[in-house]
């Protein structure tokens, strides 16, 4: 099977691509996959997150000196994976998110409820467009992260978001200290065992979401 590749970006810094690539990867990782998460940041925060731990169940790598060949490195590759997930700096327009986002069947774009960072993340939904050009059937979603569900200012976002551009995913990602406590420990989200046990559920569920609109890009 020839992997399917998911770009997680923005331009907005700390919107959370890292933690989105990393619980997507090793949820699809435990569940029996062949997984490989592209560290295109050369802060190398997906690769320090997976060093912590010894058994962290999906390679990751830093690729982010490919900058713009990361397409033709990871097409050389596409047979080794099942599912290449790529985390991007936070840097819509750099040539190593270009790449990514050339190759990508999915791209996720994680946003947190707050009007700052819906602007902050206009560029993205540019860099997006402009990369269908060359990649026409890349399809796009929002991913809500750190939700506190229940906020006034939580809602008053989503509201805007119909007028956004790029769809919403139904599943979103609340904020959760075991997020934080998966990075500190080198794990996945499973891998937290019991005391994870939303937050896996909920993982799972964003995981089953994302596998229904690759399929739904496999079938266009
Ligand atoms: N759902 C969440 N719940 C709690 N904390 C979160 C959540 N998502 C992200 N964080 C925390 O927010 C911070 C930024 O997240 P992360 O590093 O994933 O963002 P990023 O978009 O990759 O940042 P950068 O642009 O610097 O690469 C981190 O401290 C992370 O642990
Ligand atoms: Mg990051």
């Amino acid at each position: 099977m020839t992997a399917k590749v998911i770009a997680v970006v923005n331009q907005k810094g700390g919107a959370g691509k890292t933690t989105l690539a990393m619980l997507l990867a090793g949820s699809l990782g435990n569940a029996g996959h062949r997984v490989l998460v592209a560290d295109a940041d050369p802060q190398n925060t997906a690769l320090r997150w997976a060093s912590v731990g010894e058994a962290f169940p999906a390679d990751v790598e830093d690729l982010s000196g490919e900058e713009g060949k990361l397409h033709k490195h990871l097409r050389k590759r596409e047979d080794e994976y099942d599912y290449i997930v790529i985390d991007s700096p936070p840097a819509a327009t750099a040539p190593v998110t270009e790449s990514a986002l050339r190759l990508a069947h999915v791209a996720l774009v994680p946003v947190i409820p707050s009007p700052l960072d819906l602007w902050a993340s206009e560029m993205i939904r540019d860099a997006i467009q402009i990369a269908r050009e060359k990649n026409p059937n890349l399809v796009a979603r929002l991913v809500m992260n750190q939700l506190q569900p229940n906020t006034l200012i939580s809602r008053e976002v989503i509201g805007l978001l119909p007028n956004f551009g790029i769809p919403l995913l139904s599943a979103t990602l609340r904020q959760r200290t075991v997020y934080k406590e998966c990075a500190a420990e080198g794990h996945s989200i499973e891998g937290l065992g019991s005391r994870a046990q939303m937050a896996a559920k909920e993982v799972d569920f964003l995981k089953r979401r994302v596998l229904a609109l690759l399929r739904k890009v496999e079938a266009s």
